[in-house]
């Protein structure tokens, strides 16, 4: 156990569990430091609609609805085996009523129909599609509203020499997003070396 999860109180039985359900079906979910920072960010900011991007089972949908009573969630899957998970988890949680899961690719989906404008976007899908993401769906973010992004630092090969050639080209894409997300302007942005590395960009105010 590293010091930092020794001295923070332990994560709650129940995403204990699905975390360890993760774990055992190798699906890629926050990091505990990662839902410590997120926490602190929601109860900063107390958005009243969260848009995420990659539901995978449902673990962070969850955790959000958790920190804000009353928030609605829309979040956007477009894995069937996914899917099904994240319904699976949704209804067997106490957070059900507070979250949408919209069942497409996200970069398909058809803005005029989702909920908005949103107070906070997470974006954790595919990483390639970062830039694509962000343009699609800033339009939808308030002013002074949050970005987040997960994993930008890639389990820290963001900055070495990639032998494998695809891994390099994704590496490239997401290097390159860093550098778009920390110069958009009418934002406010850094990048946190948090879990998998975590970009925070504002949405400059009217
Ligand atoms: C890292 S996982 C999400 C983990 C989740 N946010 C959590 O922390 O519990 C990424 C998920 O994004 C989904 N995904 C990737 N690209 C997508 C896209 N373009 N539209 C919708 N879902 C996408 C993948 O199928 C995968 O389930």
């Amino acid at each position: 156990m590293t010091y930092l999860e020794d001295i923070h109180p332990e994560e709650s039985a129940y995403f204990k569990k699905l975390r360890a359900f993760a774990a055992k079906k190798d699906i890629p979910i926050i990091t505990l430091e990662t839902m410590r920072f997120l926490r602190q960010l929601l109860i900063m900011k107390k958005p009243k609609k969260i848009l995420e991007i990659g539901t995978a089972m449902g673990f962070s949908a969850c955790f959000f609805a958790s920190v804000l009573p009353g928030v609605k969630i829309t979040t956007i899957e477009r894995d069937p085996a996914m899917q099904a998970l994240a319904e699976a988890t949704f209804s067997a949680s106490p957070y059900e009523a507070s979250i949408t899961l919209l069942k497409e690719d996200a970069l398909d989906i058809d803005t005029t129909t989702t909920p908005k404008p949103i107070d906070f976007i997470f974006i954790d899908g595919a990483k390639a599609q970062n830039i694509k993401f962000f343009e699609k769906f800033e339009k939808q973010l308030n002013p002074n509203g949050l970005i987040v992004v997960d994993n930008v630092l890639f389990h820290d090969m963001i900055d070495q020499k990639i032998t494998s050639k695809n891994l390099r080209q994704l590496i490239g894409k997401i290097d390159r997003f860093n550098r778009y997300i920390t110069q958009k302007q009418g934002y406010d942005t850094a990048i946190h070396a948090i879990g998998d590395g975590l970009a925070v960009a504002i949405k400059q105010g009217e």
